[in-house]
C-alpha cells in the first residue's frame, strides 16, 4: 500500500513559476510520494499505524537547556537516533512517520543560514541512513524551521529542504492534511500565502474520507477554544475560531500538534486536539519521546512512547558529553554512536 500525495485542483503550486508541488519532492527529504493519483489509496484497506514525532530540534538541548559555551547538537542527535531506531522496531511497521515541526533549532535567516544548514545536513543524514526505507517521512513546518517571523527567503529554504508546507495525502481511505501554522500565527507577514492556505484548507472536505486528520506545529488551542492568547504557545483569537470553523466544515476530527514540548489531549467539540512532546529536549519533567497512532475503521487512538535514552537521566554537565555508569544505557549509546 502506498501513501499518495493529493495533486488536484485543491493543491496549490506554492511556486511562482506554475510548477506543481510534485516537482519539488525528488530534491528534498519527502520521499513519501513515489506514485501519485492512485485511487486505491482512497479506499479503506484495513487498520494501520503511523508515528507522530515532534521537535527533534537539533541544537536546542546544548544551547538552551545545557547552556554550553560552544553548543553543538550531539545530544539532540543522540535523541533523534534513538527515536528512529525505536520507530524502526515498532511492529506492525508504521506506514509513515510525521515529523511535527522544529526539525532543527536555528532558523534559516540570512545571518544564521550557515548553522541552520549544518544542522539540516546532520538531520538529513540521520533520516537518510537510519530510517527504515519502508517508513516514509512527512515533514510539518515549525517556527524554528522558517523563523518566528518567516520571510519569502526562509520559506524558500524550507521548500527546498522539506518540500511543500501545506498539502494533503491519503493512506488507506484516510485523508491527512498538513498545514503551516506560521501563516495562522502571523498572517500579516506573508498575507498571500496565508489566504492561499486558508482557501486550500476550506477545500479539503472529502465525504469519501473515513477519517480526516490534520497536522500542524503550533496548537490552535491547548485546553479550550476560548482560552486566552498565550504568547507563542497557541494561535491568537480571532484566527483560532476562523481556522477551527474551517476544520469543522471539512470534517476534521483529530489535530496533532508539536511545539509545546509537552503532551496534552483535549476533546473540544467534535475535534480531538493532541499535543505530542519532543523527541529532543523538554523543559519540565516530560520525557522525550514520540506518539504511535493506531487507525482503525471505527476510531483513531494513540499512545506516547518515551525514548530509551533520556539526556536528563544521564550525567551531562555543561562541559561534558553524555556520561553514565548504567551498563544497558552505555550499550544503547554506543549502538547509536555507530549509526
Ligand atoms: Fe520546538
Amino acid at each position: 500500500m502506498n501513501t499518495v500525495l493529493e495533486n488536484d485542483e485543491n493543491t496549490p503550486s506554492n511556486g511562482d513559476n506554475g510548477s506543481t508541488i510534485i516537482s519539488r519532492l525528488p530534491m528534498n527529504l519527502s520521499t513519501l510520494f513515489p506514485e501519485c493519483r492512485q485511487q486505491q489509496e482512497r479506499v479503506w484497506q484495513g487498520s494501520f499505524t503511523f508515528v507522530h514525532a515532534c521537535d527533534p530540534q537539533l541544537g536546542l538541548i546544548e544551547k538552551h537547556i545545557l547552556k554550553k559555551d560552544n553548543p553543538g547538537w550531539k545530544v539532540d542527535l543522540t535523541h533523534l537516533k534513538c527515536a528512529i531506531k525505536m520507530i524502526n522496531e515498532i511492529q506492525p511497521k508504521p506506514k509513515f512517520l510525521v515529523v511535527g515541526g522544529d526539525m532543527v533549532d536555528t532558523p534559516p535567516y540570512v545571518e544564521t543560514l550557515g548553522i541552520h544548514s549544518e544542522q539540516y545536513k546532520d538531520l538529513k543524514d540521520c533520516f537518510d541512513t537510519m530510517l527504515d526505507p519502508d517508513i516514509k517521512a512527512v515533514f510539518v513546518c515549525g517556527n524554528h524551521d522558517v523563523g518566528d517571523m518567516p520571510t519569502f527567503t526562509t520559506m524558500d529554504v524550507y521548500r527546498n529542504e522539506f518540500g511543500p508546507e501545506y498539502f494533503t495525502f491519503w493512506h488507506g481511505g484516510v485523508k491527512f492534511t498538513v498545514l503551516n501554522s506560521q501563516y495562522f500565527k502571523f498572517p500579516e507577514l506573508l498575507e498571500m500565502e496565508f489566504f492561499q492556505q486558508m482557501e486550500f484548507l476550506q477545500n479539503t472536505r472529502d465525504d469519501g474520507a473515513l477519517h480526516h486528520v490534520v497536522f500542524q506545529h503550533i496548537p490552535l488551542c491547548i485546553e479550550s477554544e476560548d482560552e486566552i492568547d498565550i504568547s507563542f504557545l497557541n494561535i491568537n483569537q480571532p484566527m483560532r475560531h476562523e481556522v477551527l470553523n474551517a476544520m469543522r466544515t471539512t470534517g476534521v476530527k483529530h489535530i496533532f500538534y508539536g511545539h509545546t514540548h509537552r503532551n496534552g489531549i483535549s476533546q473540544i467539540g467534535p475535534i480531538e486536539h493532541v499535543m505530542t512532546a519532543a523527541v529532543g529536549g523538554t523543559f519540565d519533567d516530560t520525557k522525550s519521546g514520540f506518539r504511535v497512532v493506531y487507525v482503525s475503521e471505527k476510531e483513531i487512538t494513540h499512545e506516547y512512547i518515551p525514548l530509551e535514552v533520556q539526556f536528563k537521566e544521564v550525567n551531562i554537565t555543561a562541559d561534558e558529553d553524555i556520561q553514565t555508569t548504567d551498563e544497558s544505557l552505555l550499550k544503547k549509546l554506543s549502538e547509536l554512536e555507530r549509526k
